[in-house]
C-alpha cells in the first residue's frame, strides 16, 4: 500500500513538473508564432524570446521589441566599428570603407530611434501614416547597413570577415523588425487595444 502511495506521489510530482515545463513551452510558442513572419526565424526567436511573456499575441509589442533589439545590436556594432578604427589596423581602401561604415551606422541608429519613437505613440487616426513612416525609416536603416557592406566588396582578411559578419547580422535583425512592423500593419488598428 505504501508502495502504491509512493508511486502515486511520484506520478503527481512528475505531472507538476510537466505542467511547469509546458508553461515555458507555451511562452516559447508565442515568440515562435510572432517570428513566423520573419525571414531569419532562429535569430528572431533567439533575440526576442525574453519578450514572450509580455508580448504574447500583441503585434504592436512585438514590433517595438523587434526595433528595440535592433537598436541594441546596431549600437553594439557601431561601438565595435569605433574600436576597429582606433586599433588602426585597417589601411587604404578598407580604412575608407570603415569610416563610411561608421557614418552609415550613425544614420541607421538615428532612423531606428525615430522608428521606435513613433511605434511608442501609435494612435488610431494616424495609424497607417505612422506605420508608413516607420517602414520607410527601417528600410533606410537597412540601406545604410548595405552601403556599409558594399564598401568592403571583394575585400578579404580575417578582420574584414568578422566585420562583415557582425554588420550582416544587424541587417538580418533589421529585416526581422521590418517584417514584424509589416505584420502589425496587416493586423490593423484593433491590435492596439489588446493588453
Ligand atoms: C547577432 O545578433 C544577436 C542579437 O543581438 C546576437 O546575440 C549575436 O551574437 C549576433 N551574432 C553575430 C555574429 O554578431
Amino acid at each position: 500500500m505504501l508502495g502504491v502511495n509512493l508511486v502515486l506521489k511520484f506520478v503527481i510530482f512528475a505531472l507538476v513538473i510537466n505542467s511547469c515545463t509546458s508553461v515555458s513551452i507555451q511562452d516559447n510558442s508565442y515568440v515562435r508564432e510572432a517570428c513566423s513572419v520573419t525571414r531569419y526565424r532562429d535569430l528572431c526567436v533567439h533575440s526576442l524570446a525574453p519578450f514572450s511573456t509580455t508580448a504574447k499575441r500583441n503585434p504592436s509589442i512585438w514590433a517595438r521589441a523587434g526595433v528595440s533589439v535592433t537598436i541594441s545590436e546596431a549600437k553594439s556594432v557601431a561601438q565595435y566599428l569605433m574600436k576597429v578604427k582606433s586599433q588602426g589596423h585597417m589601411r587604404g581602401r578598407n580604412r575608407v570603407a570603415l569610416n563610411d561604415c561608421i557614418e552609415c551606422f550613425q544614420d541607421a541608429i538615428d532612423n531606428l530611434h525615430r522608428s521606435l519613437g513613433v511605434l511608442r505613440k501609435l494612435n488610431n487616426p494616424r495609424f497607417y501614416a505612422q506605420l508608413w513612416d516607420v517602414t520607410t525609416w527601417l528600410s533606410a536603416a537597412m540601406t545604410d547597413q548595405d552601403t556599409c557592406l558594399d564598401g568592403f566588396d571583394g575585400q578579404k582578411g580575417k578582420d574584414v570577415k568578422l566585420l562583415l559578419n557582425r554588420v550582416s547580422n544587424v541587417t538580418y535583425i533589421t529585416s526581422n523588425a521590418l517584417a514584424l512592423v509589416n505584420h502589425l500593419a496587416t493586423t490593423g488598428l484593433e491590435s492596439l487595444d489588446d493588453p
